[in-house]
């Protein structure tokens, strides 16, 4: 059982989570991903690690309510109990020195780009992150994310903050006005398809972290596979990180789409 020690809620449906996990908060490194059961009774959901503490073997993690158990984990309270976590899971970020590298995070992707932005700067590149959102509030931890960039761009859909437009228009306007040697995108699928695409069109090498359907995330149930350069990949032991070019991102919008009806069956259940 993993105990809950802090909870910050950063919009209506969006909460901060500091969770103790000793072993792990010792062992991830940038770019690891977790998986959660909240309860006995829930399915097993992948998150990433916003921050980890290795003194206090904490983690945060940042966490949107968009099904029954992301929901439960989003209710429980300072003092609750999480059933497991495991983990660290996946392949760490390879932290190279790029030179100047474009972190892109859009919504809760902000969270799991973090501490991979964090590292690419202690290895000594220049980053400019763009952050957005649909609306000012959904644009989160962003005094995190300028301790470790040299530019922040922030970009809303509505115009509630920084600049009016998406997150494409922030990188955009960074490729046209200096050398970029690399483009980082994290977030929803769609955000990191047009991110790839732009960074492609000038020609930039780009990674994406995707954020499949996972099952036990250790290459078993196959799950979270998806086609990468016309190859089968497993994103929980192959990934979750990968080139942004060779991603078949219509496969990976059908596959996210998968359990939908299910998902809404299951929290519709829970609301009576
Ligand atoms: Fe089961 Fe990746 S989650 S194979």
């Amino acid at each position: 059982m993993n105990k809950i020690l802090k909870k910050t809620q950063f919009s209506e449906k969006v909460f901060c989570l500091e969770v103790e996990a000793p072993l792990i908060a010792r062992s991830c490194r940038p770019g690891h991903f977790i998986i959660v059961r909240v309860d006995k009774d829930s399915e097993r959901v992948p998150y990433t690690i916003a921050k980890s503490d290795p003194l206090k073997g904490t983690l945060t993690l940042v966490v949107q309510e968009v099904g029954l158990s992301s929901t439960k984990l989003c209710q429980l309270n300072v003092g609750d109990q999480v059933q497991d976590i495991v983990g660290p899971l996946g392949n760490a970020s390879k932290i190279e020195k790029h030179g100047t590298v474009v972190c892109a995070g859009g919504g809760i992707g902000i969270a799991a780009i973090l501490p991979i932005l964090t590292a690419l700067k202690q290895a000594g590149n220049r980053v400019v992150s763009v952050l957005a959102g649909r609306t000012k509030n959904l644009v989160i931890m962003v005094d995190d994310v300028k301790k470790y960039s040299d530019e922040v761009i922030i970009m809303t859909d509505d115009g509630s903050y920084g600049e009016k437009g998406v997150v494409t228009v922030g990188v955009e306007e960074v490729i046209k006005r200096e050398h970029v040697d690399k483009v980082l995108a994290i977030g929803p699928p769609v955000m990191m398809k047009f991110t790839s695409l732009l960074a492609h069109k000038y020609g930039i090498p780009n990674d994406v972290s995707l954020n499949t359907i996972m099952v036990d995330g250790t290459g078993m149930c196959g799950a979270c596979r998806l086609t990468i350069g016309g190859k089968t990949k497993f994103v929980c032991i192959d990934g979750p990180e990968f080139d942004g070019d060779l991603v078949d991102w219509d496969e990976m919008m059908k596959r996210m789409g998968t359990f939908k009806g299910v998902e809404k069956e299951e929290m519709e259940h829970y609301e009576q």
